[in-house]
Formats: C-alpha cells, structure tokens, sequence
C-alpha cells in the first residue's frame, strides 16, 4: 500500500510527479504530498484526501525543482490527515515511506528527548534517525546507510536532504521499488505504473538494497554496502492501457474488457488446435499429491473454485486458505505438494510471505500473477501470468475471470498428466474454455437489465448471496463485490448452511441473490431458495436458460446467463454479480474505483 514516485530531472518535476502519483492512487488515497528540492533547498505541500486536494494545494502555493519525491498514502499508523500524510520531515531530511516500520516505538524511545514528535506515523523517526546522522557529521549516505541498519520491518523508502543538490537516497526491504533508467534523468517509484509516463527501463531492487540516483547515473549498493549492479527489465505496453476511454468508471471498462482478457489467458493455457491445456513444462502435476493454493479476497475465491476443478476433474487434493492465517497455523506443508500463489498484483504482502514461507521449506513454488514483473513472480520458482493488463479499479473483476481461465486449463492439464481425463472430456472441457469469451460477452448484454435490478438492492441494508459447489466462492465474490463499492452489509453463503443459523436475519423483502445455473446441485439450491423465499425473502435468481424454465415463477427476478458446461459457469454466473454490485454502488453514487478505506494493492500485513 501507499505508492512512491522521485525523479532526479534536468527540468521541473512537480507536475510530473503529480502524474505519477494520480497512476499510483490506486495504492492508497487518504493523503499525498510532494517534497522538492531547489537549488539544494528542501520545500514540501500535502493533503488529506485525494491526489486532486494536493493539486489545488499546489496550484495555490506552487513549489519548483529539478529534484523531488511524492507518496500517496493508505494509512497505517495514524488517522488520515494532513500531519500525517507524507513526505515526513525533520531538520534538512524529507522521507517518503511505504511499509511498516515494526520498531518505531522503540527508536522513538531512543530519541526521547532530542526529538519533537509531530505525527502519530511509523516513518516520521526515519526522518529524525537521518537527521540525527547527518548532525552527528555523518555525510548524507552514510546517515542513510546507517539509519537503514537500525530498522526492523518492511520498508520502501525516498529520501532527500536539504543541501544535496540532485540525489536521491532510496532503498527496499519487504515493500517492492524500482529504479527507473531515462536518458538524462533517473526515477523511482513502486512500480511500474508510477514511471509509466517517464521510462520502460527499470531496475528492480532486491531485498536489502539501497540507491543513490542522480540525473546522470545511479549507484546501488546491498545489505552490505557493497556497490551491486541489478538486471535492467524493459516493459512492455505503454502508458495508454491505463486510461478509461469513454466509460464512466475503470470498473465497468474492465468488466466489459472481459471478452478479450479471457481470450489473452486463454492464448497462453490453450492449445486451440489440439484442444488441450497448454501450460508450462515446468509444471508437471504428476509430481505432486497436493495443490497449497494461498492468496487473498477475490483471488482466494478463485482459488476456491480451483479445489472444485483440481479435486472434481484430476482427483487432486487442495488446501486452500486466507494468507493471512496460513502461515501462522503452522501448516502440514507434505513433500509432494506444490505452492501455488494466486495474486493479481504480485505484491499482497501476506501471500508473498506464504510464498517465502514454502520456498523456505523447500516446496517448489509458482505463482498465478497479472504483474510479471512483481516480486511473486520474480521469487516463485515458476511465474504463470494471467495476462488481463492493467487493471486499475480497486474492485478486482477482469483479473479475477481470468485468474479462473487460468485455473482451469491448470486443471485440465492435472487431470491429463494424472489420467483422470479421457481424451474425448478433454477436448469437451477445452471446448468449453475456448467458447468462454462468447458466452461472456452474452452474459454482458445483460447490463441493462441488471441495472434496472440493481436500483432495488440499492435500498437494502443487507443481502446475501448463495450458491452450491463451485457457485458458493462466487457468492462470496458477489457478496464482497457488493461491500467493497456500495458499502451494502452482504454475506455469501453455502446454500445448505443458511438453515444453520443465518436464515434467522431473513425477514420480508431481504434480497437474496441465488447462484444456481441448471446442473447437478440445481434442485437442492432450489430448495434451499425456497426455504428463504417462504420467509419473505425477495430472490434474485441468476442461472441459465434451463435453469429459468425449471424455475419459473421461483424468485422476483431472474438473470439469465448463456447455458455452459457447469465447469465453467462459474465464471459466467460472475458477470452477472459484477454488474449487480457495479450498478447498485452506480445508484447509491458511491466511488465506485476508489472506495473508502481501500487500497488496491495491500502491501502490509
Ligand atoms: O493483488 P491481489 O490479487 O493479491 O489482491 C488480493 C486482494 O486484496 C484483492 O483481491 C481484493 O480483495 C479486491 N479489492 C477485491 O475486489
């Protein structure tokens, strides 16, 4: 969380720092700030809220300067305001953080005394420890080095320091930053995004490495302090991918961008012509006994449905869990069984940790990410990409339908090498990845109606969404889907546990939304609609065609996705939740790309 950008320039940079933050708000948005350094002199501006409050601010008192650093903030340690939000100061030393300093308290302890406290932040002793050096008549990059020496936990860091013309000291431990390459001036910033506009050279740093950039050049150095050189990565795909052309929101653009994200996932775990999964050699599921699947919210539910796929199709067991809980439930990890990370951003710090957790204990380890250039992908021992492009709102949608194309082809591939396919399902079950894109754009022209539906569960207080086998993990995802953007309390739930307890809260007009295309779970998750609908409940019901017919008259509304095999429904009955929950957040006119309190990358733990 919270995203960094610097640039050591040759012209002004606050503008241009501006811009990087606005690609980088997707990490946080309770405050920003900028801090500029001009001829050798420190100046800084900040606000709470978001990027365009720091915009105004700026327009009001412009600050100028070849050299600068500017962070957007997902507040940790202390309330979103202004006194907190970043670049944090003390003396001549300006710092911009993401992570979590875990021993703050202690060093604040330590400079009891000497030093005015002025926030409720982890970094602001960062800034006093450099200070501190730096009076101490430590030259300004052994300050740095030495204050790196004293931290414990996660960081991310830019720093600059009244007085040094054209450098800026940067470093990383458990957060990502890159270092990015121009031809006469040199960047850092979280990731990629953040330079997208300035360079596609970059250089990522390793664990413990810290940075000196100038306009003409860079040093790094390692935990050691020893001068290193690091890979140069180029990346593709330019600055545009991230606009929203002419759609309203980043959200609906990457539901409806659906279609041809699935059929980029699909270019690369298909082999259309043989009609079989084409996945990397490197994995080979007869090598295991059992799938670790980890990761958090959304791409936990896709995992979820995974176990379906990997236990129904190729007799594979599968554990799956929150990686928040993982590792911290001293797991059996067994010696045949492969890790697999599932993560959007690559970045999600307690699933990199599960990650580093199995590496550790010798697991071999892969991991399912739309950002090939993450720190997952670059530590698994094999990176599978999902390949859905950039993907901006805090909703995650499109790479959630292509995290699940994905699994499946794994799936079907496991089920091949482990001979619990016969050639004629495989060809059936490819058959029915590759008529994937269609049938989602089928489910998309339902956006109308589902709007008009939406303006209904836009008066709820509360809803619930069920489903059976593989839909209870899209229940969930619509029931999360709908929290995240309208600020609905919703739950998802296992059909036939509601009677366990739940069904309690269901009076008259409670929405339910039922998942429940025609297979064989149809009739009981009919039942147990029933069960909610003779309490009062107004169900929405989504299923397919024949599922409609059998259950006329069943539930207030239907929505009426393409028919499919029920392997991959699940991922046509996700359409249908997306533009609930993305029409409902529409009427009640919430921020539907950047809720309250959420970041799009959560990169603590
Ligand atoms: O980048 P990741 O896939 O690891 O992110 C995991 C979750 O933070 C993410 O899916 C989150 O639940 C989304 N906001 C859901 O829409």
């Amino acid at each position: 969380m919270c995203g960094i950008i610097g640039i050591a320039g040759q012209t002004t940079v606050t503008d241009r720092l501006v811009d990087g933050l606005k690609r980088l708000e997707y990490r946080g948005y309770d405050s920003s700030g900028i801090a500029i350094l001009s001829g050798g002199e420190l100046s800084r501006a900040r606000a709470e809220g978001k990027i365009k409050n720091l915009e105004a601010h700026i327009k009001d008192h412009p600050l100028n300067g070849q050299t600068g650093i500017a962070h957007t903030r997902w507040a940790t340690h202390g309330v979103p305001n202004e006194t907190n939000a970043h670049p944090h100061k003390s003396g001549r030393v300006a710092v911009v953080h993401n992570g979590i300093i875990e021993n703050f308290l202690d060093l604040r302890e330590s400079l009891k005394g000497q030093r005015e406290f002025r926030t409720e932040t982890d970094t602001e002793v960062v800034a006093h420890l450099v200070d501190v050096e730096l009076e101490n008549g430590k030259t300004p990059r052994e300050a740095f080095a030495a204050t790196l020496k004293k931290l414990h936990g996660a960081y991310a860091f830019g720093v600059i320091i009244d007085g040094v013309e054209d450098e800026i000291f940067c470093a990383r431990a458990g957060s990502p930053l890159a270092l990015g390459i121009g031809d006469d001036e040199h960047y850092l910033g979280s990731d990629a995004m953040a330079m997208a506009q300035l360079t596609n050279r970059l250089i990522y740093l390793e664990e413990g490495d810290w940075a000196v950039i100038r306009p003409d050049g860079f040093e790094i150095f390692d935990l050691k302090d020893q001068p290193v050189t690091r890979d140069v990565t180029i990346i593709s795909g330019g600055p545009a991918m991230a606009e929203k052309g002419n759609y309203r929101h980043f959200m609906l653009k990457e539901i409806y961008e659906q279609p041809e994200t699935i059929t980029q996932t699909l270019g690369n775990y298909v082999d259309e012509f043989r009609l079989s999964a084409n996945i990397p050699e490197s994995v080979d599921f007869k090598d295991f006994d059992r799938v670790i699947i980890i990761a958090c919210g959304t791409a936990c539910y896709a995992g979820m449905v995974a176990k379906y796929w990997f236990e129904q199709v190729a007799g594979l067991a599968v554990d799956i869990d929150v990686a928040s809980e993982f590792r911290y439930r001293r797991p059996v990890l067994g010696d045949r069984s492969l890790f697999l990370a599932v993560s959007q951003s690559g970045e999600t710090a307690d699933t990199l940790a599960a990650l580093r957790y199995c590496k550790e204990a010798g697991l071999k380890t892969a991991a399912l990410v739309n950002v090939m250039t993450s720190t997952m992908a670059r530590e698994a021992d094999i990176a599978l990409p999902i390949n859905a492009g950039p993907e901006i709102g805090v909703a995650s949608t499109k790479a959630f339908t292509s995290q699940l194309t994905a699994l499946a082809a794994l799936a079907l591939s496991a089920a091949v090498s482990r001979g619990t396919l016969s050639r004629e399902g495989e060809i059936r079950l490819t058959r029915e990845l590759i008529k994937l894109p269609r049938k989602v754009t089928g489910a998309l022209e339902l956006d109308k109606m589902i709007e008009g539906l939406a303006f209904e569960l836009s008066k709820a207080k509360s809803a619930f969404y069920l489903g059976r086998g593989s839909q209870v993990p899209i229940a969930f995802e619509g029931a999360l889907k709908l929290k995240e953007i309208s600020y609905i309390h919703a739950e998802g739930y296992a059909a036939g546990e509601l009677k366990h307890g739940p069904i309690a809260l269901i009076e008259d007009g409670t929405p339910v939304i039922v998942l429940a295309p025609y297979d064989e779970l149809f009739e009981k998750t009919i039942s147990n609609l029933q069960e909610v609908a003779s309490r009062g409940a107004r169900i929405t019901l989504i299923t397919d065609e024949i599922g409609a017919k059998s259950a006329a008259n069943m539930a207030a509304d239907m929505i009426v996705v393409p028919s499919s095999d029920s392997f991959v429904a699940p991922i046509l009955t996700t359409i249908a939740v997306q533009l609930l929950a993305y029409h409902t957040a529409v009427h009640l006119g919430t921020d539907v790309d950047q809720p309250r309190n959420l970041a799009k990358s959560v990169t603590v733990e």
